[in-house]
């Protein structure tokens, strides 16, 4: 074997070892186990996502690692090393979300603050076995069914994760506190072929529907399909799903809007499209988007909307891309 391989053995044995004392240090909390019941999660759903609690303490891991000095404690970023050599555990008193990978082996946590307090997530920082823009929070689980309903519903957050698998809809996965990036959508694409992103319905969360079609764009095929779920601006899946129930939802992410009509929407808004000059600038603003969709025929339709949304000739658009792109 070589020496990588032993090192990632090493850190994702300690990883399963801090995450069962984590789901451990849950049942005697009160205060943990009742703010998991305020979020509206049953036992079951917490088992199942292996949710646990890293206790009030500095140094609680030092009962399941005596050798707490050692070196892999800080690789695997379950401990911080201050300027004074002082040791102390990243994680304390908070819920605790272990990350797995795709075969189910746990390689980061997000730790939630249990009443209000900065910062309110805290994450695994990048470790050998932690890549942020590659991961999806909840993958492991939702798989299979993303397999089976034929569907990815991509989400912001841990708790909309959960949240939405307490009511019956276990296809959601996560980015983790990143923009979704090109890699995010080609691991989900080979699992499915539609995409369903539910973002917050505040500003940020539309910001982050942009970036989500700006970096899908050179993943997209003509076989599949990406789609926008917008809520309402005061929600976000998590209290969506509790005020309106699953089949609201499941509604709501079946009506999801289009990529390509998204993108031409959005275009469309920042222009006057009654004067020359707002239109001339849609079909600027348009031109590098259009070119990266790497999907042929979608991209010939898009070409065409755009082509109508301007008043130019599809051939004209064409060459006018062919100019300015
Ligand atoms: P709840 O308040 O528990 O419902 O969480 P939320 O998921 O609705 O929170 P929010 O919409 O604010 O954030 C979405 C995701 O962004 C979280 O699940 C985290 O992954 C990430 N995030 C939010 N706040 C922080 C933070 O303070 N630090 C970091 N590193 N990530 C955060
Ligand atoms: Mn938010
Ligand atoms: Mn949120
Ligand atoms: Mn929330
Ligand atoms: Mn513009």
């Amino acid at each position: 074997a070589n020496p990588q391989d032993d090192t990632s053995e090493r850190l994702h044995e300690v990883m399963g070892l801090a995450a069962r004392f984590y789901r451990e240090q849950l049942k005697p909390s009160r205060r943990a186990i009742d703010y998991l019941k305020r979020r509206g999660l049953s036992g079951e759903i917490a088992a199942r996502f292996g949710l646990g609690y890293a206790p009030d303490e500095w140094q609680a891991l030092q009962k399941i690692f005596p050798d707490y000095q050692a070196k892999t404690l800080a690789d695997a970023g379950l401990v911080i090393d201050n300027d004074q050599g002082r040791r102390y555990d990243r994680f304390r008193d908070r819920i605790v979300f272990p990350i797995h990978d795709r075969r189910g082996r746990i390689i980061a946590f997000g730790g939630r603050i249990l009443d209000k307090g900065e910062p309110k997530y805290l994450n695994s920082p990048e470790t050998p076995l932690f890549e942020k823009g590659r991961e999806l929070y909840g993958l492991y689980l939702a798989q299979k069914p993303i397999r089976d309903e034929g569907c990815a519903i991509v989400v912001e957050g841990y708790m909309d994760v959960v949240a939405l698998a307490q009511f019956g809809i276990s296809n959601a996965v996560a980015t983790l506190g990143t923009a979704t990036t090109p890699q995010h959508v080609h691991t989900l694409l080979r699992q499915t072929d539609r995409i369903v992103f539910c973002f917050d319905g505040d500003a940020a969360g539309r910001r982050a529907a942009w970036r989500a079609l700006e970096n899908a764009l050179e993943s997209l095929r003509d076989d599949a399909t990406l789609a926008f779920l917008f809520l309402p601006a005061e929600h976000d899946p998590d209290s969506f799903v509790r005020a309106e129930g699953t089949e609201a939802f499941r509604k709501a992410a079946g009506n999801a809007k289009p990529l390509a009509r998204f993108l031409i929407e959005e275009l469309r808004g920042h222009h006057d499209m009654d004067a020359a000059e707002g239109r001339a600038a849609f079909v600027h603003e348009a031109a590098p988007l259009v070119t990266r969709i790497a999907a042929p025929l979608l991209r010939l339709q898009v070409i065409k909307s755009v082509a109508e949304e301007s008043g130019l000739t599809q051939a004209e658009v064409e060459h006018a891309f062919g100019i300015i792109a």
